[in-house]
């Protein structure tokens, strides 16, 4: 691989390998996972701030640029920035993801690709849209009854995903994601035991909506894109109140299992394997190596169920190419963990969530030799408290920008 006439580079390493399974196809095993900056213009395109941050993953050298969560509809929104890529705005999209390809082939010499993440925010919408009435979640955010939303308002979902799906072809992106994930709409449908009517109660109709959406974009993008999921396998919440999880709040994979193996049937070739909600446990879905939270779990813990889950999907479901989460808590180890976790087949692609921002050029630094363990994420989640605190959201330690919005807006308070 040839960056520059001056740059020079190590031989190649797992994480550099190209992988390839029938129409999946990465230059290496680097995935940029979405990380929201809600810095979007009010109309939800990408405003300088957002530019800035994808233009330096496509210097990165990473394979695999996951873009953020965009939503499908205005109401969906979890802030008035979040992207949302629409028919008005569909020109700044396709500008930005050309000038990514040309960048990245420029400098890195490859053509990464580009999946888009679509969702609808539910519970955490700027309006709550909430399935049913969770005590574990509304002793933080209170809701009323008039939060619930309609089967009726559902059913108009499928749709919008679709149309949405088909702005991102247009725009240049090689798929997209049907989220379900991290306590956001659809991953709340999957443990909607408790609500009535045909969107809850049984397995069939808590995935209903999900599968449903899945289909109408699939019909949309045909075969020649990536159809891709992030799924939260378990909300470590117990049940009824989670999903893959028992009453006990243990995980378990009988739901999750056959749900995977439905999503499988309807062509999910990439399933990016997270776990947890960052609203209720923010320790499962991004383990802590410092900050003001303290969790009641070791990293360790949380490293092992990562890896369990992934190991356990990859094994069972060998048609799916599967993306890493959560270890951006590495730090020093964070290559020598990535290639043991590729090595010994935990994931296909690793995918990297906060490093991306605190040091996103970790993988090309790690070609040329220049690795520097200094720059790497803190696992200290700054970046998530300058989103709580409604702000653009960036590293707060290593990026001056951000660290001075911290410092004014969420120190002290
Ligand atoms: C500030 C911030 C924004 C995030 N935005 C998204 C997002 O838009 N979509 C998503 O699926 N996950 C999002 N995540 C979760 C990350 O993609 C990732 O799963 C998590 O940070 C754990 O990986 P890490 O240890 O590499 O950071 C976000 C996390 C943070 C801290
Ligand atoms: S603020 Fe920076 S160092 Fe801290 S978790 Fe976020 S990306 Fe990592």
């Amino acid at each position: 691989m040839i960056i520059s006439e001056t740059e020079k580079f190590a031989p190649l390493q797992p994480l550099a390998t190209p992988f390839v399974k029938g129409k999946v196809k990465f230059q290496n095993r680097v995935c940029f996972q979405p990380m929201e900056g809600c810095d979007c213009h009010e109309d939800g395109s990408p405003s300088e701030l957002t530019i800035e941050k994808y233009i330096k993953a496509a210097k990165s050298g990473a394979g695999l640029v996951w873009f953020e969560a965009n939503a499908v509809c205005p109401e969906g929104r979890t802030n008035p920035r979040q992207m949302m890529l629409t028919a008005d705005n569909l020109p700044k999209f396709k500008e930005l993801l050309s000038d990514m390809r040309a960048i990245a082939e420029k400098e890195m010499n490859i053509s990464p690709v580009f999946i888009l993440q679509l969702t609808h925010s539910g519970r955490q919408s700027i309006e709550p849209m909430i399935v049913y009435r969770n005590p574990v979640y509304e002793e933080r955010r209170p809701v009323s009854d008039d939060a619930i939303v309609t089967d009726e308002y559902l059913d108009t979902l499928p749709i919008k995903y679709a149309e949405s799906a088909r702005l991102a072809i247009e725009a240049g992106f090689d798929g997209v994601d049907v989220k379900s994930c991290h306590g956001y709409l659809f991953q709340e449908l999957l443990s909607g035991f408790t609500r009535e009517g045909k969107y809850g109660g049984s397995f069939e109709n808590r995935t209903k909506l999900y599968i449903d959406s899945i289909r109408e974009v699939k019909e949309v993008i045909g075969d020649d894109y990536l159809l891709t999921t992030r799924l939260s396998v378990s909300d470590m919440i117990p049940k009824p109140y989670g999903f893959g999880t028992d009453e006990e709040g243990r995980l378990d994979f009988t739901e999750p299992d056959r749900l995977i193996e439905i999503l499988c049937d309807e062509g999910i070739s990439i399933l990016n394997v997270t776990v947890g909600n960052p609203y209720y446990n923010p320790h499962v879905n991004r383990p802590y190596r410092q900050g003001g939270y303290v969790p009641p779990e070791s990293a360790d813990e949380g490293l092992a169920r990562f890896e369990i889950i992934q190991r356990h999907i990859k094994e069972k479901f060998p048609s799916l190419t599967v993306i890493g989460s959560g270890v951006s808590y590495y730090r020093d180890d964070l290559i020598s963990q990535s290639e043991r976790m590729l090595r010994e087949g935990i994931c296909d692609v690793v995918g990297y969530g906060r490093v991306s921002l605190a040091y996103p050029m970790f993988y090309r630094d790690s070609l040329k030799g220049e690795f520097n363990a200094k720059k790497c994420c803190l696992a200290c989640s700054k970046c998530t408290l300058l989103m709580r605190a409604h702000q653009v959201s960036g590293c707060a330690v290593f990026n001056e920008y951000y660290r001075d919005l911290y410092r004014r807006t969420c120190m002290n308070k």
